[in-house]
């Protein structure tokens, strides 16, 4: 266990933190603008949130930026945002990799068009040694898929003989996961209301604490991520083992 995870403990301030950044669409439709404008302005709240991370010392930000499911949405809506992510990488790269942000990429790539494959990729091998702040973005995301892109990993590593089946364990299928090189979230905040994971880190989440906030994302500013943390502070975390009070009595009787 890490210091952070010593059970029945108040663990301060979490190494890795990731949000669900929701609520683009209905923050743009509120103004009577269009669900595009909400994901430009999403945008900015990313950058924003990048800056505040680094500064207020978190080490790991993971964002979620474009789920599985999300390709049921208009084909319009989901070009645009395949172009959104496009213009991140082309336009920050230079700036977050001369600030020290190693930047990785969680999710299928299978899916995504080669040119933004391409970028993807280099934007990994450019900031590879970067030690600042690990910038992780979930894209084409979905845990399902990845658990199950690890268990299909696994299998072939079995039928080739690389590994016994009977010595699969916890660690053999991290070491599988798009995160394999990632601690676990220790907090995972949802924007804008909604109180559901929607297929987000389901296995790293396994004990994170989570905050959800009504706060829509282009409107979420460091005062909201400092609530946040302020949040995370109050809780106590037990990992299935007993409160410190209650853990010294045990130990007393
Ligand atoms: C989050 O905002 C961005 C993505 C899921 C890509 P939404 O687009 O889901 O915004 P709402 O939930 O419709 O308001
Ligand atoms: C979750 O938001 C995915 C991202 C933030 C990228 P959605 O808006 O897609 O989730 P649901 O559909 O409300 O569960
Ligand atoms: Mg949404």
């Amino acid at each position: 266990m890490s210091a952070g995870q010593r059970q029945g403990e108040h663990a301060a301030s979490p190494t890795h933190v990731a949000i669900i950044m929701d609520g683009n669409g209905r923050w743009a439709q509120m103004r009577g603008l269009p669900r595009q404008e909400g994901h430009r302005r999403g945008l900015e709240s990313l950058r924003r949130a990048v800056k505040n991370a680094g500064e207020l010392g978190i080490e790991i930000l993971t964002l979620y930026s474009f789920s599985t499911e999300n390709w049921r949405r208009p084909h319009a809506e989901v070009s645009f945002l395949m172009g959104l992510l496009k213009h991140f990488v082309e336009k920050d790269l230079a700036e977050l990799n001369a600030s020290g942000v190693r930047v990785r990429i969680i999710g299928g790539r299978d899916d995504l068009a080669p040119e933004l494959r391409g970028l993807v990729e280099h934007a990994e091998t450019v900031t590879r040694d970067n030690t600042k702040m690990t910038l992780v973005v979930a894209f084409n995301y979905g845990s399902r898929d990845e658990i199950v892109r690890a268990a299909r990993r696994l299998a072939a590593d079995a039928a080739a003989g690389r590994i016994d089946a009977a010595a699969i364990d916890e660690t053999a299928f991290v070491a599988r996961l798009d995160t394999h090189d990632l601690p676990d979230p220790e907090l995972v905040i949802r924007t804008s209301g909604e109180t559901r994971i929607s297929n987000f880190l389901l296995w790293q989440a396994a004990y994170a604490e989570f905050v959800f906030t009504p706060v829509l994302w282009p409107d979420f500013d460091r005062a909201a991520l400092e609530e946040a943390l302020a949040e995370y502070a109050r809780r106590e975390r037990r990992f299935g083992g007993l409160s410190e009070p209650a853990n010294r009595k045990a130990g007393a009787a």
